[in-house]
């Protein structure tokens, strides 16, 4: 729970989510079990309901961790589209592989390792959606060149940008001040047209609008 909303409204929410087949569902428990930060279902739908309702065919995530989100951004693709998946970690991007595996996504997702600020130097756009989740320091430095890999009418989608509410108030940790500054970059950004979600630790859904 992260204090967005009353306790009892996000497990209401939570509870209502769809969680997707058999097999997505094992991996959300055995991501919470283990203790990885992942989106969990109403997060995962919402980035599956994004996707499918653009027609997305390529989509960047940043931050793979187990293939949670992943998995939903993937089912969500049509034939012949493709997801590109971030992660610093190589054993974690080990077990991410072997998650699209089980969800039946391997075909269409490939993982790229390494730090997603060098990764997307390397990266040509453009993407019809970017999903970013990775070290909350490490959001400004992406926000342009993830801006300008994404297509015109494309999406931009972070998570964990209310941080518990912390950008809100008098919180000075360096991933506040890292979320306040990009959130506040994004919201003044010409190209982009920003809404933050208070849905789980804020999801901010912003769409291109303009090079
Ligand atoms: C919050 S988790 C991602 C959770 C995932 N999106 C999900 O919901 O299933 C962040 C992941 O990004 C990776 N990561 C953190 N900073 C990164 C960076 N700068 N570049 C690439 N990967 C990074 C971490 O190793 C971790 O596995």
């Amino acid at each position: 729970m992260t204090g967005i909303v009353a306790e009892d409204v996000d497990t209401y929410v939570d509870r209502l989510a769809n969680r997707g087949d058999s097999v997505l569902a094992e991996v959300e428990r055995e991501g919470r079990t283990e203790g990885w930060p992942i989106v969990g279902a109403a997060e995962g739908s919402l980035l599956h309901i994004l996707a499918r309702s653009l027609g997305a065919r390529r989509i960047l995530e940043l931050g793979t961790a187990i293939g949670y989100s992943g998995t939903w951004l993937a089912r969500a693709l049509p034939s012949g589209g493709e997801l590109l998946t971030v992660e610093a970690d190589p054993k974690t991007a080990e077990r991410a592989r072997r998650t699209f595996e089980r969800t039946g996504v391997a075909d269409r997702v490939s993982i790229l390792i390494g730090l997603a600020e060098d990764v997307l130097a390397d990266l040509a756009g453009p993407f019809d959606l970017i999903f970013n989740d990775i070290d909350k320091e490490a959001y400004p430095a992406v926000l342009d060149p993830c801006i300008r890999r994404i297509r015109v009418g494309g999406l931009l989608v972070t998570d964990n940008v209310l941080w518990s509410g912390e950008v809100a108030r008098a919180g000075r940790s360096r991933e506040t001040k890292a979320i306040r500054a990009y959130n506040e970059r994004l919201a003044r950004d010409p190209r982009m047209i920003a809404s933050i979600l208070p849905l789980r630790d804020g999801v901010s859904v912003a769409v291109k609008v303009r090079e």
